[in-house]
């Protein structure tokens, strides 16, 4: 644990404002304080809501609710911003590495070179699994997906890592967090491997995070491998954009599951299976099965015709997002790099790249996706780099998961270190039948 960049607690500040409700069925005033952060709109705090009025709030989709407050990362959707700790993602994709933006998630600061070097050296100690985690795999099918791989082999190291499972003992959970961002990558090289009937290649703790991850997967004992460095530092900058993105689904998930006081281990199992939905992590793996459904950019005005019915569930994944009603800034960044994968494995006229791009500019003219805000996401290219690099369209969403466990871990963290923590129990506005007597069978009809 680094002492000198231990777990800011966040601290909102009053801005002295009240916004008063009147209940006009009693003529009660309540006055609710507003609170502001550092970036942000304000917020009004209705913690003593019910208490003082009798009322809940209502909000299905957490739409204009703040769960928490949080020090790590600021999306301001409308323009496009993405800040890890206040650093621009545009320049932490260019000028730093993952480990580094794991350090600087996770304690708030960018590190010395010493403190990045020990940071390093602490999480590839920890990439090996225990020889008997491996002994699951046997019991999975081999076409098992490998997100219900994950979820099942990540929730088990629970019961391998007693020896530091104190959550409220900081350097615990330290420790758990460098063990579970060390072991990801293992682990889902290991499910792919398992899917391919390949043997299970060990870590090499001497290469870089992105680098061991891809010799894992792609190297066999038979011959020697070389990782191409063009490919292991787009894959670490497609890590550094997923590594967070504040209170999305699987975020919040980790911390419901967390502010039980759950173990680590099983809250990022938690984040993990909230992730593999196609709304949210699922969709990098969607849009590669659409573009590939689609084939050719003749077929284009069909597809946005299907996404522009009200009547057809379809929606063209990799397009849209709570939060961004602007470009986002990740999907830019994965384009460039797409471009630099594809010339650097001599891939010249991909087809899927070219029905995306295509796509992307009907659909930024279309009036539908522009009354709407429908901008490319982070997940609409990141699939044709992950393809190129010869990843199954099956591992597209456990890439993502190496990646976002540095922010579950990080808000994990911070919420088990704040304070103000409560146990995550929203209530709900009943609909259903009220009271009434049971009947007995023989009088049902
Ligand atoms: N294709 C077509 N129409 C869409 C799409 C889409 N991809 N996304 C939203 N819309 C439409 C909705 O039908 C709705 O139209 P309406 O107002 O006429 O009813 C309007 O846009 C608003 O959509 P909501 O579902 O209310 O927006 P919400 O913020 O709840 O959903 C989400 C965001 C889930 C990301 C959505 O845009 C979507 O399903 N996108 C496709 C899946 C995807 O790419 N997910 C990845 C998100 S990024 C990530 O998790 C890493």
């Amino acid at each position: 644990m680094d002492a000198k960049h231990a777990t800011a607690i966040p601290t909102p500040n009053s801005t002295g404002e009240v916004v008063t409700l009147v209940d006009k069925r009693t003529g009660n005033e309540v006055q609710l304080p507003v609170l502001s952060g550092t970036s942000g709109p304000d917020v009004i705090d209705i913690r003593k809501l019910y208490a003082e009025t009798g009322y809940f709030t209502f909000d299905p989709g957490y739409t204009s609710t703040g769960s928490c407050a949080s020090n790590i990362t600021y999306i301001d959707g409308d323009v496009g911003i993405l800040r890890y700790r206040g650093y621009a993602i545009d320049e932490l994709a260019e000028k730093s590495d993952f480990l580094e933006i794991a350090y600087l998630i996770l304690y708030g600061e960018l590190p010395s070179a010493a403190e990045k070097e020990k940071f390093e050296q602490d999480i590839m100690q920890h990439t090996m699994l225990n020889q008997q985690i491996i002994t699951f795999y046997n019991g999975f099918r081999r076409d098992a997906h490998p997100m219900a791989v994950m979820c099942g082999v990540v929730g088990a190291l629970s019961a391998f890592y007693h020896d530091h499972l104190d959550i409220f003992d900081e350097t615990d959970r330290m420790i758990a967090s460098d063990r579970l961002i060390a072991k990801m990558p293992t682990i889902a090289a290991y499910a792919y491997k398992y899917t391919v009937g390949q043997p299970f290649m060990y870590p090499k703790n001497g290469l870089g995070y992105a680098e061991n991850f891809l010799h894992m997967t792609f190297a066999t004992p038979c011959e020697d491998y070389k990782v191409n460095p063009v490919l292991a530092r787009a894959l670490d900058r497609l890590f550094i954009l997923h590594a967070d993105h504040e209170q999305n689904a699987s975020t919040s998930t980790v911390r419901i599951a967390g502010s039980s006081h759950a173990n680590p281990f099983a809250c990022i199992a938690a984040g993990i299976a909230s992730l593999w939905g196609p709304a949210h992590g699922g969709a990098n793996e969607a849009v590669l099965n659409m573009l590939t459904e689609i084939g050719t950019k003749d077929r284009i005005p069909e597809f946005i015709k299907r996404a522009r019915d009200k009547d057809d569930p379809f929606r063209l994944f990799g397009f849209g997002h709570r939060v961004y009603k602007n470009y986002d800034p990740r999907a830019k960044i994965v384009q460039e790099s797409c471009h630099e994968v594809l010339n650097e494995l001599g891939i010249k006229d991909e087809p899927l790249l070219e029905v995306a791009m295509e796509l992307e500019r009907i659909a930024l003219e279309d009036e539908y996706f522009v009354e709407r805000k429908l901008y490319p996401n982070v997940d609409f290219y990141s699939g044709i780099i992950y393809k190129a690099m010869g990843f199954p369209t099956s591992m597209f969403t456990a890439l993502f998961a190496i990646a976002r466990t540095v922010g579950w871990i990080a808000h994990w963290n911070e919420m088990i270190a704040d304070p103000v923590q409560k146990i995550g129990r929203p209530r709900q506005l009943f609909t259903g039948a009220a009271d009434r007597p049971f009947v007995p069978i023989e009088k049902r009809g």
